[in-house]
């Protein structure tokens, strides 16, 4: 699609490194027609219009008052299809809540029409959180799961896409015939993404073993020849809860490890998204990181199904490439922002066990949700900051400016108050804390303008 040159005027803040958020008070950034960042000014009156190249016919957006730009969000863990049950998981833990809330709900795909409703609802949903980027699990079904693909492209939301491979211990009703119907299924998902987005410039498929449980030795092996032969990435589940954990070694009794189940397999590769990683043994992270494949951490999925407390000061000191992920319906929100709060309080119960040094900060978890997920999905240099040479994926976020204390509340901005003596560590910390998705009052992906609020203008 032909975008305008934009010109994006007024404050900016991305996370450079894991410690350092950049925070540019007034900023400008241009975008040129491929939805590509061609020019980044930190002073918007000198450098206002760049010198060459038509920008002084460029459409101008700016921030309201308190308002800035950040990077979309990238989830790198979330199963479109359990979106209804998100907040439904009762006091169940992984391998029950699995049987009682998520296999039911998942066979439902099979009709087209209630898929169509669903995934629509989805995207639109985490679109309106931000979300500029997800991987997710679909079902086992070929047509709902191109369907997903087709919903995400014509919204304009990055995705990765996964059609799910189960071949064992799932229910009669809901299961892959075979390791040949897997893998046949699985190719015609990624014939049909080659034939809507023939560069996945927008999807990508993503090959999906649903957990090592759930498929034999013979679905992973094969599913790791798919994934060397076609280069796509892959994603699945690893030490997620202790049961599952158990029934790994017992099924898997020639394996060291968790890990090494999939690595036999030829799934542990710099291109696997591994989600939950909360009981890893440190021989695992060792050779996770050997293999430099990613993790999704998972925080408010860990609390609600009670799998456990991820360590992720360790993994990040380690060396481990980490990202977030909502795990909707294991997790209970499909918001990056709730995500990202979730993922604050997780590590200061981690610290109260053992020591201060766990505690994320405010910066440490945006960068997770940003540009660390960037890296989970394999798009570093091209999503997650601001630097010309990348693409447009943001969002402008709003914050509620307080003026005398009998105005009415500003329901356009929520909770997030500001009383105008704030620094901007600050304001951001109160949009982390207290807000949600009314802050976010514009969504771009790649230049394309793909959710907006009441009150924007542009
Ligand atoms: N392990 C296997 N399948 C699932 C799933 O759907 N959600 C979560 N959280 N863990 C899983
Ligand atoms: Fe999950």
């Amino acid at each position: 699609m032909a975008l305008h040159k934009t010109l994006y005027i007024g404050p900016f803040i991305h996370c450079k490194t894991l410690n350092d958020l950049d925070i540019c008070p007034n900023g400008l950034i241009g975008v040129d027609e491929d939805g590509k960042i061609s020019h980044v000014s930190r002073d918007a009156k000198e450098g206002l219009l760049p010198a060459q190249g038509g920008w002084e016919h460029a459409k101008i957006v700016r921030t309201e008052q308190h308002g800035f730009f950040f990077p979309g969000f990238i989830d790198t863990h979330i199963h479109a299809s359990q979106y209804p049950n998100a907040g439904v998981f009762g006091n169940s833990t992984l391998l029950d809540w699995l049987n009682t809330y998520t296999f039911p709900l998942e066979s439902s795909f099979k009709d087209l029409e209630r898929a169509s409703r669903i995934y629509n609802r989805v995207v639109a949903r985490t679109l309106s959180h931000g979300t500029t980027t997800a991987a997710y699990y679909a079902t086992v079904h070929v047509p709902a799961t191109n369907l997903l693909a087709d919903i995400c492209k014509s919204r304009g939301q990055r995705a990765f896409v996964g059609r799910v491979c189960m071949d064992r211990l799932s229910p009669d009703y809901y299961q892959d015939e075979s390791t040949e119907s897997a893998v046949r299924d699985t190719q015609a998902c990624i014939d049909h993404i080659k034939h809507i987005d023939p560069e996945f410039n927008l999807i990508t498929p993503i090959i999906t073993p649903r957990f090592a449980p759930s498929c034999t030795d013979e679905t992973l092996a094969a599913l790791g020849k798919l994934h060397h032969a076609t280069g796509l990435p892959c994603q699945t589940h690893i030490s997620e809860n202790l049961q599952e954990i158990s029934l790994v070694k017992s099924l898997f009794p020639t394996s060291d490890s968790y890990a090494h189940v999939y690595d036999t397999a030829g799934l542990l590769t710099p291109k696997t998204i591994l989600a939950h990683a909360v009981h890893l043994t440190p021989a695992e992270r060792h050779l996770i990181k050997t293999r430099d494949a990613k993790i999704s951490h998972c925080p408010a999925s860990n609390t609600a199904i009670t799998s456990g407390r991820a360590k992720v000061r360790t993994m990040l000191d380690e060396g481990l490439t980490v990202g977030l992920g909502t795990d909707v319906s294991g997790g209970y929100t499909s918001s990056m922002l709730t995500e990202t709060r979730e993922a604050i309080f997780v590590s200061r119960h981690v610290a109260m066990d053992e020591g201060d040094e766990a505690k994320l900060s405010v910066e440490e978890a945006l960068y997770l949700a940003t540009r660390g997920g960037a890296k989970v999905v394999g798009l570093e240099g091209r999503i997650g900051g601001f630097e010309v040479g990348m693409e447009w994926d943001a969002q402008m976020v709003r914050l509620g400016a307080v003026g005398g204390a009998e105005e009415a509340l500003d329901e356009r901005a929520g909770l997030v108050e500001v009383f105008g003596e704030e620094t901007w560590e600050e304001k951001v910390a109160k949009w982390v804390y207290t807000g949600d998705d009314r802050n976010t009052v514009a969504v771009w992906v790649k230049g394309r303008l793909v959710h907006s609020r009441e009150g924007f203008k542009g």
